[in-house]
């Protein structure tokens, strides 16, 4: 634990805030999370997690009975406890545009400004166009009240879900975007254990900080569509990219991580970063350099109708009334984020084509019916694929990974399978009388 317990608060109990404010309560700190929705405040006081993350349920009860959480509505009280502001609220993509709303920092960031009145440091972790973080500090200084002396710093979050809390607190590397040496003591003085478990840290400039969370996610993108897009000539010629990707990633100049080919990357950070990283570099006049981000995301949209195309063979040739059992609905396994689920998104393009479509995922179903109500969702893997006349399988849940092949041919109306993300045992499908395809693959099995 740190050796200097601080005050801190978290502004934004999304998925980001509620993890960095439950992981700095973990590490010693006495910690205020806030946020304007008063039901997601009454919920975490209650000890109920907005979204579902293993592992973070046992800290956030284990924060509450020691006291050193608690969560509020009341920005002007937790202005007035610590001296140490994180800013953790969503930078989603702004309506008909590739940009990101920063709307809902401006507002956490102006909130603070207008409440502080002593030396305090404001530390976004919200994932912005470079650039951002210095017209903050400005708009600070502008809004400042008497006595307050405000610095605003950059600590980018390179958490993934389903590891939230591990990425919290062994994270890879720390990044430090500082304008002062004060504000720099202050963040080593917070991340003291993280550091001594002897994290790597980057002490950098501010725009340095936001960019590198862009990178980072600009470079995991590519790094998904390039695999996706040899799978693309994969399919031309017969070959297999499930072979190739593994040979690639053998080499570990490339590495296997990140070299899955499949239904492509969805979610709420990749899809977005890469669009409003496209986008900031345009109006900095340098939109030529990152342009192959375009290609990038037009890759990954072409694999989600790779895998409707597909179906559709399946099915000889048209969808209309074929019964198609969608499995998963998540952007990925572990998760119940169904923003910009490549499984969602299929499930809707299938049932858009006319295939009476049954959706069935073991945790985002309430997301799921949420985003698009007009599908029709199954209560479990039974109810999904009975009667199917195609089996789809769009999310890599262990649960679908494991099921057998044999005990779901009995459920089936026609023994098809379709593997959108290459997960399932070929042979043992084929041994129980299917007929298999994965995409990235140019025949059935
Ligand atoms: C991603 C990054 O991995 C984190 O480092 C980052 O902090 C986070 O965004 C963020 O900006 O907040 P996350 O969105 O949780 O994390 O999900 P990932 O595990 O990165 O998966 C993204 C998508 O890529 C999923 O849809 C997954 O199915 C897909 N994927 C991943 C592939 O299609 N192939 C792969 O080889 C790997």
């Amino acid at each position: 634990t740190a050796r200097h317990p601080q005050r801190l608060t978290v502004v934004g109990l999304g998925y980001l805030g509620a993890t960095h404010a439950i992981c700095m309560a973990k590490l010693g700190h006495r910690v205020v999370g806030v946020d304007v929705d008063p039901d997601k405040v009454a919920a975490l006081r209650s000890g109920v997690l907005p979204f579902h993350e293993p592992g973070l349920q046992e800290h956030l009860d284990e924060m509450l009975a020691t006291g050193r959480i608690a969560f509020t509505a009341d920005l002007a009280r937790a202005a007035d406890f610590a001296d140490t502001h994180f800013v953790c609220v969503g930078t989603p993509q702004k309506d008909g545009t590739n940009a990101a709303d920063l709307g809902f920092v401006e507002a956490a960031v102006d909130a603070l400004a207008s409440r502080i009145e002593r030396r305090a440091l404001i530390v976004g972790k919200s994932t912005v166009p470079v650039g951002t973080a210095r017209r903050l500090a400005e708009r600070v200084a502008a809004q400042s009240r008497p006595g307050a002396d405000i610095e605003v710093a950059w600590n980018p979050e390179f958490l993934r879900e389903g590891f939230a809390v591990e990425d919290t607190l062994c994270p890879d590397r720390l990044v430090f975007g500082v304008d002062s040496d004060w504000a720099l003591d202050r963040l080593i003085d917070v991340f003291d254990p993280v550091l001594g478990a002897g994290t790597p840290v980057i002490v950098s400039d501010l725009a340095t900080a936001e960019l590198v969370k862009v990178a980072a996610n600009a470079f995991l993108a590519t790094k998904i569509s390039f695999i996706n897009a040899v799978a693309e000539v994969c399919e031309a010629t017969g070959a297999d990219v499930g072979q190739l990707a593994d040979a690639l990633g053998r080499d570990p100049r490339i590495g296997s991580r990140f070299l899955k080919p499949g239904l492509g990357f969805g979610g709420g950070c990749l899809p977005k970063d890469i669009r409003a990283f496209a986008h900031r570099a345009e109006e900095l006049g340098v939109g030529r350099a990152v342009a192959f981000l375009h290609e990038m995301d037009e890759i990954n949209q072409r694999r989600r109708e790779r895998m409707v195309d597909v179906v559709r063979e399946f099915a000889g040739g048209d969808l209309a009334g074929t019964r198609v059992a969608a499995l998963g609905a998540a952007f990925k396994p572990d998760s119940d984020d169904v923003r910009d689920a490549p499984a969602l998104e299929v499930a809707r393009m299938l049932s858009m084509e006319g295939a009476e479509v049954r959706v069935y995922d073991p945790a985002a179903a309430e997301n799921a019916h949420r985003t698009y109500p007009d599908l029709d969702y199954a209560a479990s893997l039974d109810e999904a694929t009975r009667g199917a006349d195609v089996v789809a399988l769009l999310t890599e849940w262990p649960e679908f990974v494991d099921a057998d092949p044999a005990e779901l041919a009995r459920n089936v109306r026609q023994r098809r399978v379709v593997d959108g993300r290459r997960v399932l045992d070929a042979e043992r499908y084929v041994n129980a009388g299917w007929e298999y395809r994965a995409l990235g693959q140019a025949e059935s099995l």
